[in-house]
């Protein structure tokens, strides 16, 4: 089955499994069902996997820091591994996953940075705490103790009182493109289920059933 963009989507909510098999649903729309809106801030976490330089699978824990509808935008340090794999391969898959509510959303496809004014607005979204952990966790302070951490934050806060802060220059965003994406539903009554979604070429959506 084949769903074109803009046509209408069949359903929202728990519209992973819909009663009618057949109805055409916009994964995009099943995907804003699920995630929280924009204005709800950062969060959920997600896995974010990307291909090693390597060539072995990396993955860690990131935010996420919004979906606008057709992205799913994440923050990073421009020094990072993830950065230096995303350079040299703008694939990556995020990995959602809900165990109270039985959903897992994954997501697979290619990533491109978002443009400054989107990276502010996503740092000054952030607590605090994030905001001051994106200027002083650098490899310098990783490789000292403890105590040299403690003293490096207390500094740096100290030195910016409770002033507003910018992001440092290593503050980088990067938005993903789904070219697939896989939500899976649990049941306690029933076997888990999965809709796949697949994008072509011309942007339409083909949908398939999987187990597990
Ligand atoms: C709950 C949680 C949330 C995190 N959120 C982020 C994030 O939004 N951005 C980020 O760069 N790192 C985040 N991290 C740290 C990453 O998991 C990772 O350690 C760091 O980004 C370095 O990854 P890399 O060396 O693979 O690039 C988070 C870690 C945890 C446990």
């Amino acid at each position: 089955m084949t769903v074109l963009p803009g046509q209408a989507a069949a359903a929202t909510g728990d519209a992973a499994a819909p009663a009618d098999p057949a109805a055409l649903v916009d994964p995009l729309v099943l995907a804003a069902a699920w995630l929280p809106s924009a204005e709800d801030g950062p969060g959920p976490t997600m896995t974010l996997s990307t291909v090693g330089l390597d060539g072995y699978p990396d993955a860690r824990t990131v935010l996420l820091s919004r979906f606008d509808g057709e992205r799913l935008h994440f923050h990073t340090d421009a020094r990072s591994r993830k950065a230096a794999e995303l350079a040299a391969l703008a694939r990556a898959a995020v990995t959602l996953v809900w165990p109270e509510a039985a959903r897992q959303l994954v997501v697979v496809g290619d990533v491109a940075p978002v443009t400054d004014a989107e990276a502010r607005a996503a740092y000054a979204a952030r607590t605090r705490y994030l905001q001051v952990l994106a200027w002083v966790n650098d490899r310098e302070a990783a490789e000292r103790d403890p105590e040299h951490r403690r003293r490096a934050w207390a500094d740096f806060t100290a030195s910016r009182g409770g002033a507003a802060l910018d992001p440092p220059s290593t503050w980088a965003g990067y938005a993903l493109t789904p070219r697939r994406m896989v939500f899976w539903r649990g049941a306690v009554d029933a076997a888990s289920h999965r809709t796949a979604y697949e994008r072509g070429p011309d942007g339409s959506w083909s949908q398939e059933s999987w187990p597990g």
